[in-house]
């Protein structure tokens, strides 16, 4: 499968032949991933690392992939020191990183920037979050977990939180109905999932149920994927709050459910998790996080053309 020269920018536009060809090209990176053989498969090459919003996992795993296949890292470091904080457009920015590197990752707070993005550049941008829109690296890496720890094809799987404004949700659950997952969204009502994409959810064929209840539906999925509430998308602090603590796992809620019961979470968590969930055998957002690396890799070896 060709990937070379692609933008990665959003989950709707793959197949589920795209995806599965990831996978399977994560899965024989992982020695590499944990250091246990050497790569120089991205010598030479050059990877930029623009980041608009915080971030630990998406910007270090990319790092660490790059590193990992031999390859260097441009970071743009601190918006404030660079030209963005004398008013430079993001278009200019991009059209000028072009010529200083091979591929570039953008997480932005604007909804839409990557694809704008991928308008200004030659080289592939990899969205690493826009907005409240997508985050179609995360998603990879989420599909990757799943595979691993539980399996893709008709999995129940619960997507809980923030599903207005979480951006891994929203790419995750277009990917998960290409493989007729069944699909329960848990929100608060004021965050539930934004209409236009339970619509073509449905249209795409996957079955899709809405609740406000964890308890029940953690007795019926194979995967409860837990995210955190949005705060920096607020614009008004009491709204954060009111629905700040509405959904939490707990060891106590979780004291009867089935053991094959496979937590995930992108992390960070603030209080969504109760930290004495995390030595069950559920948990998995930890090992999760280093999946990133693994995969990240291989649309990093894809993308540059190194693999096909
Ligand atoms: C997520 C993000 O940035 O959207 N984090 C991540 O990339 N692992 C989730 C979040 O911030 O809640």
């Amino acid at each position: 499968m060709k990937f070379k020269g692609h933008h990665i920018i959003s989950m709707t536009s793959f197949s589920r032949d795209m995806i599965d060809s990831i996978l399977e090209t994560a899965e024989r990176m992982e020695p590499i991933a944990l250091g246990k053989q050497r790569s120089d498969l991205l010598s030479g090459k050059v990877l930029a690392v623009l980041f608009f919003e915080p971030s630990t996992r998406t910007r270090m795993s990319f790092e660490t992939a790059m590193y990992r296949l031999g390859g260097n890292v441009l970071n743009l470091g601190s918006i404030d020191a660079s030209s963005i904080a004398k008013g430079e457009t993001l278009a200019d920015t991009i059209r000028v990183v072009d010529g200083y590197a091979d591929a570039i990752v953008l997480r932005h707070p604007k909804e839409g920037a990557a694809r704008l993005a991928s308008e200004f550049s030659t080289v592939p941008i990899l969205n690493a979050g826009d907005g409240a829109g997508h985050h179609p690296t995360q998603t990879l890496l989420d599909l990757y977990t799943i595979k691993r720890e539980s399996h893709l094809e008709g999995v129940k799987i619960a997507l809980a939180g923030d599903l207005k404004y979480g951006r891994t949700v929203h790419s995750l659950c277009y990917a998960l109905s290409l493989y007729g997952a069944d699909i329960t969204l848990i929100s608060p009502m004021e965050l539930r999932m934004p209409e236009e994409i339970i619509k073509d959810l449905e249209k795409r064929g996957a079955k899709v149920t809405e609740t406000d209840s964890i308890e029940h539906a953690i007795n019926e999925v194979d995967v409860l994927y837990m995210t955190r509430i949005q705060k920096e998308r607020f614009l008004d602090p009491t709204e954060y709050e009111k629905v700040a603590n509405k959904l939490k796992i707990t060891p106590e809620l979780l004291a009867n459910v089935k053991t094959e019961l496979k937590i995930l979470h992108p992390l960070p968590r603030v209080n969504e998790i109760h930290t004495g969930v995390d030595e069950m055998p559920h948990a998995c957002y930890f090992r999760q996080a280093f999946y990133g690396v693994p995969v990240r890799m291989a649309l990093l070896a894809l993308v540059l053309g190194a693999m096909e």
